[in-house]
């Protein structure tokens, strides 16, 4: 039993999950998830062992990016429910004491969104640069060409063109995702007031900061033209510009002012995105005495085996690989005053039991998502759980059709390929395997309540198909099972908290990069250390103690552990005496 009373702030020793509304619960039959659905969901998500919720977008959206298109940050997109509805969702999760934080999406908003309306009413209106218009170029044959070169996430180009004022706006994102101009004070307090200050008014209690990384554009040496991307994929005329797009000269100061005017105001959580920058680059963001967020999602663990720039060019990875990837998203925080995140899913992300354990039958399902639960929660930082997760949901089947998958990111990327390759069955049976992979869509498919019609989801027709396996994954077969992967869920959260200076706090260290099946590593605290050995291959592995002292088993997803052997996809965790 862990005997230090050190406290630390409210925030680092949190377990969170996310709720992705579209696809978490319908209360009212029309197909999509909503805000009453969630309400009627608070105890089994308390159940778990949760003490923050984070709800990814519920504003007002044309949803075309899935409410990371914002048209209102002030409303609540009407299918998800009412303003009266988000009060009291404010209300019943502070009265189970846990607490609420939301998406700030402020990198870009709608098209639809009356500033943009107003900035791309004239050349001369007030509001014009509130976001980042630029003249056409002219190629040599006179071809009106965008400013720039770059590749949207989304494909095509991050420029989409005007005709009315005969001029191209930045969109890093979708063409109806225009980016906001950081670089204008007002706009800039128009973002703090409507975003921010309106919901911490309300009574939340913090932020996702999506795309965290990227409200400073890098501009040119004069300072105002921005400059092309280099050739990396000759083929193409985009080209990937995250140099252009990430952590740029000004970065850190808007996310000063963010914390100075704002959230340090309100003890808020905040959590950033902020995928593409080097480890000291992390630190700049989340070391507690710059003062800008408290935490920070890096992208190591779930862009293994992805380009970066490009998920669909998948190559795969080893377990070293991933070993190096946990240990360099667990490391950057050694010996500073920056915080970390754990996590291993997301919205944007596939369903980790397919991605890093093994659906191959029933037995390894589970047995290798709760071994994924057992490195979640034994990794230093605060822990995030997407919903779904907690059951081991699954991706999509790869029967399913490409016209099954509603993402943007998906069906821009098809379409692309298809273009290119407009008859080529292979190239398109190996573009279906990676996107059966590695797509966001598996991450958005409904959550599996019961093994009734929709795995209890909705009793209308849902808005994307609900997983096949339904009747076998769900809430309810699972609740009050003591051998489900929901209970070692509930169990392994306990455990975290129960040692939190080693699993929260304390320093990692891996044990065996090199052996290529087992991940052992060992987290230690002032005064206390674990063993713990995971072994990711679906073969029985020998066991060996790679440390001196005797081990304490405290918890496994065995019943039976074996001295000398580890069999497929066991895992362990002792303490060392
Ligand atoms: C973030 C979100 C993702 C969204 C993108 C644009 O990466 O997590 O879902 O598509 O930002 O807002
Ligand atoms: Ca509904």
């Amino acid at each position: 039993m862990t005997t230090t009373t050190t406290t630390y702030p409210w925030w680092k020793d949190s377990t969170i999950y996310q709720i992705w509304p579209a696809s978490f619960r319908d209360s009212n039959g029309d197909g999509f998830g909503d805000i009453p659905g969630i309400i009627k969901s608070l105890d089994h998500i308390k159940s778990l062992g949760v003490s923050v919720v984070w709800l990814s977008p519920h504003y007002d959206s044309p949803q075309d990016d899935m409410g990371y298109d914002i048209s209102n940050y002030e409303a609540i997109y009407e299918k998800y429910g009412t303003m009266d509805d988000m009060n009291q969702l404010i209300d019943e999760i502070h009265k189970r004491d846990m607490k609420l934080i939301l998406d700030l999406v402020v990198n870009h908003t709608s098209s639809e969104h009356s500033w943009f309306k107003e900035s791309k009413s004239s050349l001369d209106n007030p509001k014009r640069d509130w976001y980042i218009w630029r003249k056409p170029r002219y190629d040599s044959n006179g071809n009106r060409q965008p400013p720039t070169n770059w590749l949207s996430y989304f494909s095509g180009s991050t420029w989409n063109y005007d005709e009315k004022t005969d001029e191209y706006y930045l969109c890093f994102f979708a063409k109806t995702q225009p980016d906001l101009n950081w670089e204008n004070e007002e706009t800039r307090n128009a973002i703090y007031k409507s975003a921010l200050e309106f919901w911490f008014k309300k009574g939340i209690d913090g932020f996702r900061i999506d795309t965290a990384g990227k409200y400073s554009k890098i501009y040119g040496k004069d300072g105002k033209t921005f400059e092309d991307a280099p050739i990396v994929y000759p083929d193409q005329y985009y080209q990937p510009s995250s140099q252009f797009t990430n952590n740029g000269p000004r970065i850190h100061e808007f996310h000063k002012e963010m914390f100075s005017e704002i959230t340090s105001k309100y003890d808020a959580l905040t959590v950033g995105e902020v995928g593409n920058c080097s480890k000291q680059e992390a630190i700049e963001y989340v070391s507690a005495a710059e003062k800008e967020m408290n935490m920070l999602f890096l992208f190591d663990v779930v862009h293994l085996g992805s380009n970066r720039e490009d998920r669909f060019k998948y190559k795969g990875f080893t377990l070293k690989d991933f070993k190096n990837a946990v240990a360099s998203q667990s490391d950057f925080i050694k010996g500073t005053d920056a915080w970390s995140t754990v996590f291993i899913e997301n919205h944007d992300q596939p369903r980790a039991v397919t991605r890093f354990g093994n659906t191959s039958n029933s037995q390894l399902w589970s047995k290798s998502a709760k071994l994924l639960a057992l490195l979640q929660t034994t990794l230093t930082g605060t822990l995030y759980i997407y919903q779904g997760q907690e059951i081991g949901m699954t991706n999509l089947p790869r029967s399913w059709d490409i016209e099954e998958y509603k993402d943007i990111n998906t069906i821009n990327y098809w379409a692309e390929h298809k273009k290119l390759n407009p008859n080529d069955p292979e190239a398109d049976e190996n573009l279906l395997d990676v996107i059966n992979l590695v797509a966001r869509d598996h991450a958005r498919s409904p959550v599996q309540w019961d093994d009734s019609i929709n795995g209890g989801f909705s009793t209308g027709t849902p808005w994307t198909r609900v997983n096949d396996n339904y009747k076998d994954i769900n809430v309810k077969a699972q609740t009050g099972d003591p051998n489900s992967v929901f209970s070692f869920y509930q169990n392994a959260i306990k455990v975290r908290q129960l040692y939190k200076n080693l699993f929260i706090h304390g320093d990692f260290e891996i044990l065996d990069y090199e052996i290529d099946k087992l991940f052992t590593y060992i987290k230690s605290s002032d005064d206390q250390r674990a063993y713990i050995v995971l072994n990711f291959s679906d073969k029985e592995v020998p066991f060996k103690q790679l440390v001196d002292g005797n081990l304490k088993l405290i918890n496994s997803n065995v019943k039976d552990v074996k001295e000398d052997t580890l069999t497929p996809y066991e895992g362990r965790v002792y303490l060392i005496d």
